[in-house]
């Protein structure tokens, strides 16, 4: 009998008996094969082997360390794995940068919600300028960087105030900082809720006041505090003027679909000509009050404007701000003109025409512009889209001057017809201003305001000038 081993040790063997039948048994190979007996070398050397591991705590207590370890790792890894994925998919952050509107808006939201745990906090400071001219500070606590929680209608929120040590804003030189607030997935609707909170909340504080913005760098700031609305009956016009305006923008504003239908941008440019102090941005201020807009106010013949940063901030207007361009004139001197007063214009005619142009929001735009010099502007400014209403605002007339008697003196009527008479036999042309002045320094007192007219020529300006030039 021959007993062929067929190569794998696994397999089964094959005998091929004497006779020549050939016998498959399932048999392995024989152990004294593969394994070695405790009597072999090997047997001995392995027995030893054991023995030590056995019976050496040292040896004994590596391995149950190894195999503690690796089964920490494994769990740990697990655990993290684990984590990640509840983090991912029960919690939800939500990062508010402070580049953005509503950073603030949350920060003084937060500073007043009762429920907060915060142990970190920061002091806002704000002036507030009464009509009277008595300036109050107003102290309010913000959170300041660090960790807080809040509750907020059942839900713990973990708000992140972090500063970017790195990173700094180049306009207002201030780190960058962001806001992160991280609660759970199913509450993530409450990020809206307080998101709506905060906006209402500023929304309040500007309630009745006119914000004014200004230009810093290449974006909008505001201008101090918002202001007390000023009332339109306050600003006194020549007869009709600011009825025509009033119901001109009113017509404008309820139109949109008329622009939207015909691709027309829907925009409106007005332009108010005239002598200085006579009232023109002191209708403006008090048309935006009336309006429940801000206003956005930007000198053209302020240093350092170019026409990209006058493209760019007409471009990027808070929303509801009327925008109003002072001494558009100034564009109309050429590059880089240096005039007697030694002011630097930078913004050219073209710019400012492009800049009116490309205004492009899907909001109505009215633009208010104003100028002394109306004989300085191009007639290309004049074409409809860009300077579509213009007016005359002049030195006050009679019907102005008895208007501001009266609204310093109410019920005089008789010293109001004295002062008239005397100062139509003056001839003098003086702006409304002027006219505030004679009355402020008269402050209750007609008599010595009619008495005073006189002191009203010396300042005076013999013609109107200017008069409906355009
Ligand atoms: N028509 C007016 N009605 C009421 N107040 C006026 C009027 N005109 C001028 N004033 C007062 O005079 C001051 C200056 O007015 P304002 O700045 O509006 O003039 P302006 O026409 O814009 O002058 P400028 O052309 O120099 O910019 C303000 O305090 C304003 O209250
Ligand atoms: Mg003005």
């Amino acid at each position: 009998m021959t007993t062929v081993p067929t190569g794998d040790p696994q397999d089964a063997i094959t005998t091929i008996k004497n006779d020549g039948d050939i016998v498959v048994s399932d048999n392995k190979l024989p152990t004294n094969m593969t394994d070695a007996g405790p009597d072999t070398f090997r047997g001995k050397v392995k027995k030893m082997a054991n023995d030590a591991m056995a019976n050496n705590p040292y040896f004994a207590a590596g391995g149950g360390l190894m195999l503690l370890g690796s089964g920490l790792a494994i769990a740990r890894s697990g655990f993290l794995k684990l984590s990640r994925v509840l983090y991912t998919q029960m919690i939800v952050d939500l990062e508010i940068q402070s580049k953005d509107k509503s950073y603030a808006w949350f920060l003084t939201w937060m500073g007043r919600y009762p429920k907060r745990i915060s142990k970190h906090l920061s002091v806002n400071t704000n002036y507030i300028q009464h009509d009277n001219g008595a300036i109050t500070t107003k102290f309010s606590l913000v959170p300041g960087p660090g960790n807080h929680w809040i509750r907020y209608k059942g839900a713990f929120i973990l708000i992140k105030r972090e500063r970017s040590g790195r990173m700094i804003d180049i306009v207002n030189s201030s780190p960058y900082e962001t806001v992160t607030l991280t609660t759970l997935y199913r509450d993530r609707h409450l990020f809206d809720d307080i998101l709506n909170e905060a906006k209402n909340i500023a929304l309040k504080t500007n309630e009745g006041k006119t914000v004014i913005y200004t230009s810093f760098g290449p974006e909008w700031r505001k201008f101090g505090q918002p202001k007390a609305k000023r009332a339109l009956q306050s600003v006194v016009l020549d007869e009709g003027i600011k009825e025509k305006i009033v119901s001109d923008v009113n017509e404008f504003m309820h139109n949109g679909k008329w622009y939207s239908d015909r691709g027309i941008p829907y925009r409106r440019g007005y332009l108010l000509y005239g002598p200085p102090g006579s009232g023109k941005t002191s209708f403006i201020q008090a048309l935006a009050g009336e309006l429940n807009y801000n206003i956005c106010i930007l000198n053209l013949s302020e240093n350092n404007l170019t026409d990209d940063r006058l493209n760019h901030l007409m471009n990027n207007m808070p929303e509801r701000s009327i925008l109003l361009l002072e001494d558009i004139d100034a564009a109309f001197n050429k590059r880089n003109q240096t005039d007697e007063n030694g002011f630097h214009s930078n913004v050219t005619f073209s710019g400012l025409l492009n800049a009116l142009d490309g205004v492009t929001s899907s909001e109505e735009t009215i633009t208010f512009m104003t100028t002394n010099h109306p004989e300085k502007l191009d007639a290309a400014i004049m074409r409809p889209g860009r300077i579509d209403f213009k007016v005359y605002v002049g030195n006050a007339s009679l019907f102005q001057v008895r208007h501001m008697f009266l609204k310093f003196y109410p019920g005089e009527h008789e010293l109001c017809e004295q002062f008239l008479s005397r100062f139509e036999k003056l001839k003098i042309s003086v702006s409304t201003a002027q006219l505030q002045g004679l009355f402020i320094i008269n402050k209750d007192k007609p008599i010595d305001a009619v008495e005073m007219i006189n002191t009203l020529s010396a300042s005076s300006t013999i013609t109107q000038p200017h008069q409906h030039i355009l």
